[in-house]
């Protein structure tokens, strides 16, 4: 996309919010846009409200507090806790503790990525699902191990990856 040098981003920012994010944003800000250090409180509380803090959000969040855009998409991206994508209906998280690695926890990474076409931390177009990376679920006697909302699948191979997504619409 081609960007008008004489064009208003702050317009450009507004018209990409939701009205949802846009008053959740306004609501943080306005309480806490002169404390000292307000980039991480207004962060942590923005995305405690929208579940995560998009592109448009952080240049909006940025300008607000008057610090540069880099340094909200720094704190984003050193804090694994923030997200930046909506999360899906439902969380696929890979256990890649020290048993499901070594039973082969990266290659069932590498075949949920292909079956649903995102990375690592992405949510699919249709909203369905989001895949993560997570720590020992202490189900290591069933390494390697698969979680998908509350639900625990144990010894998940490869070859039972499409198998596993279809009762989640
Ligand atoms: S290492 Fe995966 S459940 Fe313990």
């Amino acid at each position: 996309m081609s960007v008008n040098p004489n064009m208003d981003l702050t317009t450009v920012v507004d018209v990409t919010l939701t009205p949802e994010e846009k008053s959740a944003m306004d609501e943080v800000l306005s309480a806490n846009r002169d404390r000292p250090g307000a980039t991480m409180l207004v962060l942590t509380l923005v995305q405690e409200k929208v579940g995560y803090i998009s592109p448009p959000m952080q240049a909006y969040i940025a300008k607000a507090l008057g610090v540069p855009l880099s340094h909200i998409y720094g704190v984003l991206t050193f804090y694994s806790s923030f997200r930046m994508v909506p999360l899906g209906r439902h969380k696929i998280s890979i256990c890649l503790g020290t048993a499901c690695y070594v039973r082969g926890g990266p290659m069932l990474i590498e075949k949920y990525q292909q079956v649903l076409g995102v990375k690592m931390g992405e949510t699919t177009e249709d909203n369905r699902f989001t895949l993560e990376i997570c720590r020992c679920v202490g189900a290591c006697s069933q390494a390697p191990v698969v979680m998908i909302d509350e639900d625990i699948l144990g010894r998940v191979s490869p070859a039972d990856v499409s198998k596993s997504l279809r009762k989640y619409e």
